[in-house]
């Protein structure tokens, strides 16, 4: 497996990409209330991207048909917006990818409207906690199964799910970069992490099982027993002496 360095300046451009990224998915994730489609939402963020002279990461990827991937509810990832209505309730996960500079940010979050089940939101904290227990294991030396684990973990001991069949990766010039960032593993396992290495880490987990399929638009991510699921990102760079979140708006 080659995981792309990246040099100083390589970085500060990430840093730019990032930050991009983050500012538009926080102004999406405003605007996610009830009666909004995941269509309009996804316009919103288009239109973003582009007032800020960078790319939708993802419009074209593979033929992916939007800029967003918005997934609701018992949706897990690559949801792809349309005329969905968001609804009191619903658990919202958008991802956004931008590219600027020639290097992509990407991130996610995961927005609550309304939710009052105790379960949806044990969840969704839990996954978020689950990043941030991620990102904390982030350090030059460190293991990439200490990533891994650190979201297995905390999602687990919340009594949720982590999906297998898809995982977090490198990031840079290309969306997708080695290394794969499984969200299960072990600790002390898994390549050695090095200063200039860009990371997408992404949990995603479920209220219930942990198998997911995929819909007939060949994209959409959904849970097997139709159960609620979450999912978070952020892109973090391994430093000389530590980690840095660069998707923070
Ligand atoms: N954040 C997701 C990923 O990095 C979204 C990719 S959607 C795609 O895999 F359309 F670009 F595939
Ligand atoms: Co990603």
């Amino acid at each position: 497996m080659k995981v792309p360095l990246k040099n100083a300046k390589e970085l500060e451009a990430m840093r730019v990409s990032c930050r991009l990224a983050a500012e538009v998915l926080a102004e999406v994730a405003a605007a996610v209330k009830p009666g909004v489609t995941t269509g309009e939402l996804d316009a919103l963020g288009q239109k973003l991207i582009g007032a800020r002279g960078a790319k939708a990461s993802f419009l074209g990827y593979r033929q992916y048909p939007a800029a967003m991937c918005i997934s609701v509810n018992e949706e897990v990832i690559h949801g792809i917006p349309g005329r969905r209505v968001v609804l009191p309730g619903d658990v919202v996960s958008l991802d956004v990818g931008v590219l600027k500079n020639g290097f992509h940010g990407d991130c996610a979050t995961t927005v609550m409207v309304s939710v009052t089940d105790p379960d949806k939101i044990r969840l969704v904290e839990a996954t978020k906690r689950a990043l941030a227990a991620a990102v904390a294991a982030v350090r030059p030396g460190g293991r990439l199964g200490d990533v891994s684990y650190a979201v297995q973990s905390i999602a687990e001991a919340s009594g949720c799910a982590v999906v297998r069949e898809f995982v977090g990766h490198g990031v840079g010039r290309h969306l997708h970069e080695d290394p794969q960032i499984p969200n299960y593993g072990k600790p002390g396992s898994g390549i050695v992490l090095k200063p200039g290495m860009t990371l997408a880490i992404e949990p995603m987990v479920n209220l219930g099982t942990k198998d997911v399929y995929v819909l007939d638009d060949k994209w959409t991510v959904v849970t097997r027993d139709g159960k609620t699921s979450a999912h978070f990102e952020h892109t973090v760079a391994v430093l000389e002496d530590g980690s840095e979140i660069l998707t923070l708006a």
